[in-house]
């Protein structure tokens, strides 16, 4: 590429890993010494490059000494050799004023723009997968039983603790049931819905205007606006942007939709045949296809820039917007399970392809999570964790959470 950048700066966010990696040793394996040896590379993690990039020791002193602020000459970089700049310049991390830069600048000023403090936004763009499988992953592979879990791992932590000696405890009084005991006790993941039958339009707006619908949108001073949802918000920002994969929902065209949060209405994305928008579905949930069979996906998004506006390189803003995708999950849960519908929360998530599919800029806005909810099976054929049996009875659905039609 020719170079015609005269003026450089740092890009705004690069975090440098050194990151052992194991090699196959040919030399020692022909003398019988060892198999393996390690090296320590050194790779440069920044968002707005999209992807890790291995860097030498002469880069990342170079990176060490140019700011990311102001612009400078080339000719001041005085003892920075001109190949480490251009490779530099080449992977991104320094940052041109040429028109052969103006990409990687553009994004290098959406990372600026919005606000990211440098530990989140690292953490956020490289915890994304594309086409992954929870299959291909041996920690949360369901293949892998948990008394093989064991063996490898020991035991887990205790599923208890205790600080304190047993004539020390202060015994509470009896929780007194109420009427938000019995939806709590029939809350559980659902693995098992109902591939035949569709989830009728009544029921999926009433679930979507609970969860992330909202119940005011209030002038708070002149011009701007803020919204008031059943669940608490950082800020009072509500950064959270519900997507749909709607598949089978009575009266609702199979396909991708935004939901308006204000209007209470499905906004078209994408159609697709339903072979493609169960593929799509199947790569939300990184392959669980018994999640994929729910009959509408809630995707939440995050549009960072909304919290960032207020909360400006904060350490704790990133944590409370994924705090905050907790609390839409449990809501989502609660009023599935009241309606009688089954629910369930995943973060094992392909964010490249969600964010592909509806055409969302993750620098700017990200899934964080996909929920999905419709109506059960009426027999149990995947794991679910309901001890107590308020879900299911043996095998069977119990009468009265039967799909209603
Ligand atoms: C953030 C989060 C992510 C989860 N991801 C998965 C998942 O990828 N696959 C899955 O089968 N269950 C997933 N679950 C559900 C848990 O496995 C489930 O909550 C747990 O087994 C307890 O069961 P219960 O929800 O029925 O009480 C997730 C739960 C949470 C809170």
């Amino acid at each position: 590429m020719t170079n015609t950048s005269t003026r450089i700066r740092r890009c705004g966010v690069v975090l440098i890993e050194p990151r052992e990696e194991a090699e196959l040793d040919v030399a020692g394996l022909l003398t019988g010494t060892r198999a393996v040896r390690t090296r320590v590379k050194l790779v440069a993690l920044a968002p707005h490059v999209g992807e890790e990039v291995e860097i030498d020791g002469a880069e990342a002193a170079a990176l060490g000494r140019i700011g990311e602020t102001d612009w400078l000459a080339r000719e001041t970089l005085a003892g920075i050799e001109r190949g480490v700049v251009d490779s530099l310049l080449e992977k991104g991390l320094l940052i041109g004023d040429g028109d052969e830069h103006a990409s990687m600048r553009a994004r290098d000023e959406t990372v600026r723009g919005v606000h990211w403090r440098p530990l989140s936004a690292v953490s956020h763009a490289f915890s994304r997968w594309h086409e992954a499988g929870v299959d291909e992953d041996v920690r949360i592979t369901r293949h892998r039983t948990l008394t093989e879990l064991i063996r490898e791992s020991g035991e887990p932590p205790p599923h208890v603790t205790s600080r304190a000696a047993p004539e020390h405890r202060r015994a509470l009084p009896p929780a007194r049931p109420t009427s938000i005991d019995a939806i709590l006790a029939r809350r559980a993941t659902c693995r098992n819905f109902d591939t035949t039958g569709t989830l009728d339009l009544a029921r999926f707006g009433d679930v979507l205007k609970r969860v992330v619908g909202c119940q005011a949108e209030v002038e708070i001073l002149p011009g701007t606006k803020a919204l008031k949802k059943a669940h608490p918000s950082g800020g009072s920002l509500h950064p959270l942007e519900p997507y749909l994969v709607v598949q089978r929902v009575d009266g609702v065209a199979p396909g991708l939709y935004h939901y308006h949060v204000t209007e209470h209405a499905l906004e078209p994305v994408a159609t697709m045949a339903p072979d493609a928008l169960r593929d799509f579905g199947m790569r939300c949930v990184a392959g669980q296809d018994f999640f994929a069979d729910a009959h509408a996906l809630l995707i939440l998004a995050a549009r960072f820039e909304r919290t960032f506006w207020k909360y400006r390189n904060h350490p704790k803003a990133y944590r409370a917007i994924v705090l905050e995708a907790g609390h839409v999950s449990q809501n989502l849960y609660l009023s599935a399970t009241e309606l009688g519908l089954g629910a369930f929360v995943t973060a094992a998530i392909n964010e490249v392809d969600i964010e592909e599919a509806f055409g969302l800029d993750a620098l700017r806005e990200s899934p964080l999570a996909v929920l999905g909810f419709g109506p059960r099976a009426q027999q149990k054929t995947m794991l679910e964790f309901d001890p107590l049996g308020e879900v299911w009875d043996g095998d069977a659905l119990r009468a009265e959470d039967a799909p209603s039609r």
